[in-house]
């Protein structure tokens, strides 16, 4: 197991901006590359839209069903044991990211490839680079960035 990044949690109040950002709501699928504990893809759960989180580390994979029993989401949120290079995105309406530039920027090219037009794409502290988001906001001094595909 290579990890492009190690685990570092979303704070509860940028994983709520992330979620307001991307509009989420009943109707969407939302996809956490690189999920870590799960806690945006329950929280996406909470607001009744259906998640699917991926993470390279079956420990964390592991911990995120647990948690989500725990949040009574189970029956919501998917968590897959995977490589995000090689993730199948298809169905995602709104996809997450907390990763870093450099990863960004190589995950980028998949992303564009095989995101629907209407996808939203939100990215807690790292930007795509060359291309301007079109909104960021601040939570809690940490900024996140939203692209409407
Ligand atoms: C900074 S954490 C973000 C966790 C979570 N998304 C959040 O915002 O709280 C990045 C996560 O990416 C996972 N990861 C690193 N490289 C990966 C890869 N190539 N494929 C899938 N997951 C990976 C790590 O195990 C870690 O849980």
């Amino acid at each position: 197991m290579k990890k492009d990044i190690r685990f570092v949690a979303s704070p509860p109040a940028v994983v709520a901006g992330m979620l307001s950002l991307a509009r989420v709501g009943p109707d969407d699928l939302v996809y956490d590359l690189g999920c870590g504990d799960g806690r945006l893809v329950i929280a996406a759960a909470e607001l009744g839209a259906r998640g699917i989180g991926v993470d390279i580390d079956p420990v964390l994979v592991r911990r995120s069903r647990e948690n989500a029993v725990a949040a009574g989401q189970e029956e919501r949120t998917e968590f897959r044991t995977g490589n995000f290079f090689e993730a199948d995105l298809s169905g995602a309406t709104v996809v997450a990211l907390y990763l870093l530039h450099s990863v960004n920027a190589k995950l980028l090219p998949k992303l564009l490839r095989e995101l629907r037009p209407g996808t939203r794409l939100v990215s807690h502290s790292f930007d795509m680079g060359h291309w301007p988001a079109d909104r960021r906001i601040t939570v809690e001094d940490k900024w996140i960035f939203l692209w409407n595909l």
